[in-house]
Parts: C-alpha cells; structure tokens; sequence
C-alpha cells in the first residue's frame, strides 16, 4: 500500500477510502438482500430498546473479515464487536447498521457508516444508505462526494457535496435523535420542547450518520444530538466537515459522546448557544 504524501508513513486515505467503500457496497447488499422476513431482536445494549438484530452481527463480521484480509494489522472499533488493538497506527470505526430500528421496521433510513481514523484523526469516511442507492464518501482535506440516490446524474458519477448557505435559525429545518435511556431522553424532550418554536422545523429520520450526510447534501441546515458513540460520528462527521458544516460539543470542545453539534456556520453559532443554556449535554 502507498504512503500519505502529506504524511509519509501513513498509508494513502485513499486508499483506505476504497477499501471502506468496497467493505460498505457488500455489507449494504448483505443487508438489503439478505434481509429476514421474520427479523427479529437477538439482543439489547443499554435499555430495552436499543436493540441488536443477527444483521447487525452478520455485516459487522463481513466487514471486519473483509478489512482484517486487506490490512490485518489495523485496529478496530466496531459497534457490536468492540476494541480490537492494532499494530498500523490505522483504526477503523464501523458501525455496520446505524438505524438499526428503521431496519427492523423496514424503514429505509438505515447506512453502513466505516471511516479510517490515522493516529487518533479520521481521514476516511463512507455511509452507504442502500435503499436509497446513495453512497457518501470524503477523505480528510479533499471535499465530501455522493453518488447515486434522488436527482443524481449518472449511477457512476460522483457529485461535490456543500452544505446549505445557513439562513437564520429560525428559518432552519434541524435534525435530530434520541437516546435509548429514558432519563436521557427526558433532558432531550425539553431540549426540543425548546427548540422547536425557534426554527422551521425539526426532523428525526432514525440514524444519525443518515442525518450528517443530509446536512453534507443540503437536505439539513444542523444537527445536534447527545450520547452519540464514535461509530455513529465518525464517517458521517468527516462527511459533513468536508462539505462546510462546522462541527463541535460544548463550546470549545469537539463532537462526542457529551453533545455533537454539526450545522453550517451561520446555524451553528446560533444554536451551540442555545444548546448550552439549555444543558442539552446532561439529563
Ligand atoms: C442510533 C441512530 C439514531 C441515534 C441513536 C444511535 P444505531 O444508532 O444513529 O439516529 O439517535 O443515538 O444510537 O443504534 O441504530 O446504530
């Protein structure tokens, strides 16, 4: 494999792009296709409703089998599988199925999100959303891109992707999501209690790196959401950066599991305000 030309001894993220992107295309046709019609619930993870199903499990393996064949000394994060340490200074972040319940309700706004994180920064990001027949993609410094979906060109072709020009926050359509403990989502319901007499409107499409590549695509002017995990945030995050949105938690802190902020500037510096009043980051 290469080396980064802006960081020797780092492999070529574009690289690492394509291997996401080949490792996203056969997980998201395993999941498309290969769909149960008796799907159900194989587990749960911090309540009740935060559900696992066997396709959860099953896409995860491929995509893991799938990188640990082109790169086994990388280091691994994955949604059900967890750490894995490596020896490469790469780590991939996967999360196989984000909207695992629009999944299992078949709904279409679920993704296959895996990005490429070198020495702790992602430099790689992909979020398939197959019954969309979109694919998103951007590398560290080299713009975000989707291919195929509503109103693209050809199937092949990839499109530049740029957030919306922020209007005012209270002409802005802000997407959102909820957390699986209830005594967070209490906190979150005020939250939007609060918000939503302040913009256009609210949305909550069920998977969070679905919601960052819509801001990416101009379908979002923002997006904000406490308790998300790494796997949730990490492709769809580069996505969105790479298309102009800023991103950020708390003021002066980056996106996490605390608060994750994501909207074009303009929105941006009026809602992370907003955010912090309201102690959006706790219950
Ligand atoms: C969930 C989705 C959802 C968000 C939750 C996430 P999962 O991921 O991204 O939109 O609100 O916080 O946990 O469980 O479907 O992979």
């Amino acid at each position: 494999m290469s080396q980064s030309p802006n960081h020797p001894g780092r492999p070529d993220p574009d690289e690492l792009l394509a291997l996401a992107l080949e490792a996203a295309r056969r997980a998201g046709e395993l999941l498309r296709d290969g769909r149960p019609a008796d799907l159900g619930v194989t587990a749960t993870k911090s309540s009740p409703i935060d559900v696992v199903t066997e396709m959860d499990v099953a896409a995860e393996k491929l995509i893991t089998g799938f990188l640990a064949e082109h790169r086994p000394q990388d280091a691994v994060l994955g949604e059900e599988s967890g750490d894995s340490r490596g020896r490469s200074g790469i780590r991939w972040v996967i999360d196989p199925l984000d909207g695992t319940v629009n999944y299992l309700y078949g709904l279409p706004g679920w993704a296959v999100s895996i990005a490429a994180e070198a020495d702790g920064e992602t430099v790689a990001g992909v979020v398939a959303v197959p019954m969309r027949g979109e694919t998103f993609r951007a590398v560290r410094g080299g713009g975000a891109y989707r291919r195929g979906g509503i109103g693209a060109a050809a199937a092949e072709d990839w499109q530049r992707l740029r957030c919306r020009p922020s209007p005012p926050l209270s002409q802005a359509l802000i997407g959102t999501g909820f957390n699986y403990v209830t005594e967070v989502r209490a906190g979150q319901a005020e939250v939007v209690r609060k918000l939503l007499p302040l913009v256009r409107d609210i949305r909550r499409g069920g998977a969070a790196a679905v919601d960052l590549c819509d801001l990416a695509a101009g379908r979002l002017d923002g997006f904000y959401e406490r308790g998300l995990h790494p796997w949730d945030l990490a492709a769809g995050e580069l996505i969105a950066r790479e298309a102009g949105a800023r991103s950020g938690g708390r003021p002066g802190r980056p996106a996490g599991r605390e608060l994750s902020v994501l909207a074009g500037p303009g929105v941006f510096a009026e809602l992370q305000p907003l955010l912090e009043e309201w102690g959006a980051w706790h219950d």
